[in-house]
């Protein structure tokens, strides 16, 4: 999965649901506690921490002014007086200084061009053992959705430019170096283990995986019969993971890391 382009909005929250269930297990946001949603989107996990932190408040970053408008305008809905969003790059933006107590991110710190440098400024807006959380992608290997996609793209698949590869903290080992060299410690990883939903049915969600940038970029390098065959591929590939009760679901793969701001 890459940055969203011609996607629904809400899209991730229903492809993420069953992931999320595992954010929200770990969140523990205490009332008072300032929070920071790192790549927030249209900010389902933003709201959900304004909610546990108040009267403490929320910043969501995130760099896409379509995905924040989405989110100021159901903050305001739901009268969530206590979250800010801030159209940002979370890898260089000048947060202040060792001001937050929880950083939250679903799936919205793989595309950092330098994650080294990216999760060096996030350290730096956090207290002293503040907490981190984040849910990422394991392995392209790892992920069902991404091996299917890939074979159905074929040839035309594209090589992940960097700043957006869905992957790039999909190794637990060298993340947790990552975590380590910016300032974090007590690095854990849970092996999440849930399918990415795409839709009740077929035509729904081959929308959804056309919509992804990967999958465009990749059709925009065809020629037209050649771009048709493979949207049936997709068509076929996505039928191929439809039931009636279930919709169309494909296996997945991610990491809830945890880590601590070293003191
Ligand atoms: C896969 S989406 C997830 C969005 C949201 N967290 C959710 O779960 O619905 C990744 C998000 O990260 C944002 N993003 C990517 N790179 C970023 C960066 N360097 N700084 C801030 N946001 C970034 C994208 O614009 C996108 O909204």
């Amino acid at each position: 999965m890459s940055p969203p382009n011609s996607l629904s909005p809400d899209f991730y929250d229903a492809e993420l649901r069953a992931h999320h269930e595992h954010l929200r297990a770990a969140y523990r946001i205490r009332p008072g506690d300032e929070v920071l949603d790192i790549g927030c989107g249209t900010g389902l996990t933003t709201r959900e921490a304004a909610r546990a932190a108040a009267p403490g408040r929320v910043v969501g970053v995130d760099v896409s002014e379509r995905m924040l408008e989405r989110a100021r305008q159901v903050a305001a809905l739901e009268r969530l007086d206590n979250v800010r969003y801030v159209r940002a790059d979370a890898e260089v933006h000048r947060f202040s200084p060792a001001g937050f107590d929880v950083a939250i991110s679903r799936f919205g710190t793989m595309f950092f061009s330098n994650s080294a440098a990216a999760f060096g400024n996030i350290a730096a807006a956090m207290r002293p053992d503040a907490r981190l959380l984040l849910l990422v992608w394991q392995r392209h290997n790892d992920n069902e959705w991404a091996r299917a996609i890939d074979a159905a793209l074929g040839d035309a698949a594209q090589p992940p430019k960097p700043g957006a590869d869905a992957f790039s903290l999909g190794d637990a080992e060298a993340t947790a170096g990552i975590l380590e060299d910016a300032g974090f410690d007590d690095i854990r990883f849970e092996d999440v283990h849930e399918p990415v939903f795409y839709g009740h049915d077929v035509d729904t969600a081959l929308a959804a995986v056309r919509g992804f940038h990967d999958t465009t970029a990749a059709l925009a390098t065809l020629r037209e019969d050649e771009a048709a065959r493979t949207v049936e591929r997709l068509r076929t590939m996505l039928a191929a993971h439809h039931s009636d009760d279930r919709g169309v679901v494909l296996d997945s793969r991610s990491w809830l890391v945890t880590a601590r701001r070293r003191c």
